[in-house]
């Protein structure tokens, strides 16, 4: 049959199926480089990923190194230097708060088996009941069946709500639009203490674990709880025997402008899962890292941790992990990324007039804009319109890439774009994608009348 999309000529099963794309064919810093030689400004570091810089020669060299003394072993066999030295550093960055570290392929993985860890320690701890897992609305934390059943993003689980468990959600802590209508001065954690409701109603001694990304990424672009929010939810966490797991596959190494999302807060989650800038940006990579008490529970019963993947410790990505700490701490980049988040919010403060800027919120290198129709109410665009999908081709025509998304209003429409760029940017660059998106901005673009497809 004659294939009728866009894209007749790639042999590629792409996200959007009717979309031409364009065709990256070089990337240096913060830069990407088409087939026809333009260039555009990397402002989210693809999804919220490349956090040290595009074309790293230390990096591949780090690869093609590891790839000629040892690229795959089997970790249920094997160990080998690099899983056991980027294991270390992992749990160095820490300070030790994290002892054990389990490496998977990627975020969704990590989400996967960090779920699947909690029940585990729950086993071995006697109490096998312990099994539902609680997370919240406009949530994202991967692709999965299971991942997919604790995202609360609505767009991304519609269409495969039929393969999904059902398990429970609680409302979010996104203050621009309180689920409660509660103001900074006026709140008491309302979204913290459902926490407390959602257990009681499914029974304390069948509740596993509560998951929750400390900084929201694209489901609600950089929406950063109030001090004592996760302080209350480790409360309840303790209080009825449920593990507390943070999702810092976006917010983990360094993307806060600390190394991990949680050091921000008052408290340490009893499982930590990573992925996207754990590799840098060089290596498709996740991990779980545990405090000595989980793995020890197990360790001293059981005895065996029967889950994971075939690629999961290999070597190579292993170097590249460690590389990717050394690289962070060599060029302080955790810092510099804490530093150019403030200059970034501060450029962004000039937006904060334009009509249709309705937010802007965020923390350290992950800088989300929230757009509406009308300020005041703020009344969402319809989302039919597509009105961030719209604005993120405006940029691409004018030579920056950006993330957006939808559904920050209880998944029914919204829209957000999230700056996610390499920890490296200057301030330079800084200004200069400011004033992409504020060129972008002006633009009526809702009167272009091209498809566009949003989620
Ligand atoms: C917070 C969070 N968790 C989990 C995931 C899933 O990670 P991956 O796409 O690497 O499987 C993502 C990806 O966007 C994410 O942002």
């Amino acid at each position: 049959m004659k294939n009728k999309s866009a894209n007749d000529t790639s042999h590629v099963f792409h996200f959007f199926l009717n979309r031409k794309y364009v065709s990256i064919a070089r990337a240096e810093g913060i830069y990407l480089y088409d087939d026809t030689g333009k260039r555009y400004i990397d402002a989210s570091g693809g999804p919220i990923l490349c956090n040290l810089g595009h074309g790293l020669e230390e990096m591949a060299e780090v690869i093609s190194e590891q790839a000629k003394k040892v690229s795959y072993v089997h970790r249920v066999d094997f160990t080998n230097p690099p899983l056991e030295a980027a294991a270390h550093k992992l749990c160095k960055a820490s300070d030790y708060a994290m002892d054990k570290v389990f490496f998977v392929s990627g975020g969704t993985e990590a989400v996967e088996i960090g779920v699947k860890i909690a029940r585990k320690y729950h086993l071995d701890n006697g109490k096998p009941s312990k099994t539902r897992v609680i997370s919240r609305w406009q949530s994202y934390h991967g692709s999965t069946a299971g991942a997919l059943a604790w995202t609360g993003a609505t767009g991304r689980r519609s269409d495969f709500l039929p393969y999904l468990h059902d398990f429970t959600h609680i409302p979010p802590a996104y203050c621009y639009r309180c689920w409660f209508n509660k103001t900074p001065e006026t709140c008491n954690f309302e979204c913290a203490n459902a926490l407390e409701n959602e257990i009681l109603c499914t029974g304390p001694d069948n509740v596993s674990v509560f998951l929750a990304e400390p900084v929201s990424g694209m489901s609600l672009c950089g929406a950063v709880p109030g001090k004592g929010y996760f302080e209350r939810i480790r409360e309840i966490c303790n209080k009825y025997d449920v593990l507390l797991m943070f999702d810092e596959v976006m917010t983990g190494m360094g993307r806060t402008g600390k190394m991990f999302a949680y050091e921000h807060f008052d408290v340490v989650p009893d499982i930590l899962a990573l992925g996207k800038g754990l590799g840098g940006g060089y290596f498709p990579i996740g991990a779980v890292a545990v405090p000595g008490y989980i793995h020890q529970k197990i360790a001293d019963n059981s005895g065996m941790f029967g889950a994971g993947h075939s690629w999961g410790g290999n070597p190579l990505g292993c170097a590249v992990v460690s590389k990717t700490i050394d690289y962070l701490y060599d060029h302080d980049l955790v810092d510099r990324c804490h530093k150019m988040g403030k200059y970034l919010d501060h450029k962004l403060q000039d937006l904060s007039t334009h009509p249709l800027v309705g937010d802007i919120r965020g923390i350290g290198l992950m800088r989300g804009i929230e757009f509406v129709e009308d300020k005041k109410t703020k009344k969402t665009f319809d989302p039919k319109y597509a009105f961030s999908a719209r604005l993120a081709s405006e940029c691409m025509k004018q030579g920056m890439f950006i993330e957006y998304s939808g559904g920050c209003d209880r998944g029914q429409s919204g829209d957000m774009i999230m700056f996610g760029p390499p920890f490296i940017i200057n301030e330079a660059q800084i200004d200069e994608a400011v004033e992409i998106l504020a060129q972008a901005l002006n633009k009526d673009l809702l009167s272009d009348n091209s498809n566009f497809l949003t989620f």
